[in-house]
């Protein structure tokens, strides 16, 4: 090895353990990471996903983590939260425990600090989420506890997969209708013998903001599309509840339902048509 390729190693080595950095890949178009969505098509959000220009406010990442692909997220920069989160549940074969581990930000996302720039203005950092009299944490949209393994698990830690969520919101109701769909996807869903469910998982920006930057979202939604092996069709299920505080003695469900019902009020509160898993998940493949 030369020497200055050797220096640029050590430095690079230095340089990833004293900051907490997501080297994932933010582009102009899902290509890279389109096996994170349903027959690989994003979700249709008209307007904003689709006709996403050059220089706006929405960013497409392609989450890599140790040099894999783990997931997709859309990001917006104004907000400094994600639109929605888009991974594949596939089971966890070996069972690993929560991971400890530094939240990472996504240096593509800000122009270099000597640009003259505030650092960070186009995410939430970690810090943001320090005021603890807002009552809310850090939510996961592609859950920690949906990951295959450690590795994937390590990887839903950035930022960028994260909005601010009523504590005991996310502990309650949302974390027990994350294990309940874990249940089912575990049951029914397969593709040839192996665990296999498409997952969406998105927040609608809200009117409060945190630390006077990262907005806290109204609602969460999440939804899964997959081949229900049982009953030799695609099924799909889907949920949503508003980022409120719940109390804890008083077991709060989520009601599932269609994801007809969620496009519905997805393009209600987002004003804009909004599809998800190629309009037809839970349809019959039937030409017209
Ligand atoms: C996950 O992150 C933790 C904390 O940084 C680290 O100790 C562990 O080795 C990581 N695991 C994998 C599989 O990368
Ligand atoms: C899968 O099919 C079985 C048999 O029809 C049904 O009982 C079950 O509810 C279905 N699962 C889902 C997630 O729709
Ligand atoms: C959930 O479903 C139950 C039973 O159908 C109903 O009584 C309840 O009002 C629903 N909750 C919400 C929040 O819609």
């Amino acid at each position: 090895m030369n020497m200055h390729l050797f220096i640029v190693s050590v430095l690079t080595v230095l340089l990833a353990m004293s900051f907490p950095f997501a080297i994932s890949e933010v582009l102009e178009a899902f290509t890279k990471c389109k096996e994170f969505f349903y027959k690989e098509q994003p979700p249709v959000i008209s307007g904003i996903l689709e006709t996403r220009s050059r220089n706006n406010h929405y960013k497409i990442i392609c989450q890599k983590y140790h040099k894999m692909y783990k997931f997709a997220t859309f990001y917006n920069t104004e907000n400094r939260i994600p639109v929605f989160s888009a991974y594949k549940y596939t089971g966890q074969s070996t069972p690993f425990k929560r991971p400890r581990i530094p939240w990472m930000v996504e240096p593509q996302l800000d122009p270099p600090v000597d640009d003259m720039t505030l650092p960070y203005a186009n995410q939430a950092i970690s810090e943001d989420y320090n005021n603890i009299r807002d009552h809310v944490n850090r939510g996961h949209l592609f859950p920690c506890g949906h990951a295959a393994d450690e590795v994937t698990a390590n990887s839903t830690f950035t930022l960028t997969n994260i909005v601010p969520q009523k504590i005991s919101f996310n502990a309650g109701s949302w974390n027990r209708m994350e294990n309940e769909i874990k249940d089912i996807m575990n049951k029914y869903c397969y593709d040839n013998n192996e665990v296999l469910a498409h997952v969406l998982t998105g927040a609608i920006p809200g009117k409060s903001k945190l630390n006077e930057r990262v907005n806290v979202p109204s609602y969460l939604w999440t939804a899964f599309c997959c081949y229900n092996r049982t009953g030799n069709s695609w099924v799909s299920q889907a949920y949503w509840a508003p980022n409120v505080g719940e109390d804890k003695n008083k077991v709060k469900t989520i009601n599932k339902t269609s994801l007809q019902k969620l496009q519905e009020f997805l393009s209600q509160q987002l004003m804009t048509k909004v599809q998800l898993f190629n309009n037809n998940c839970a349809k019959k493949h039937t030409t017209n």
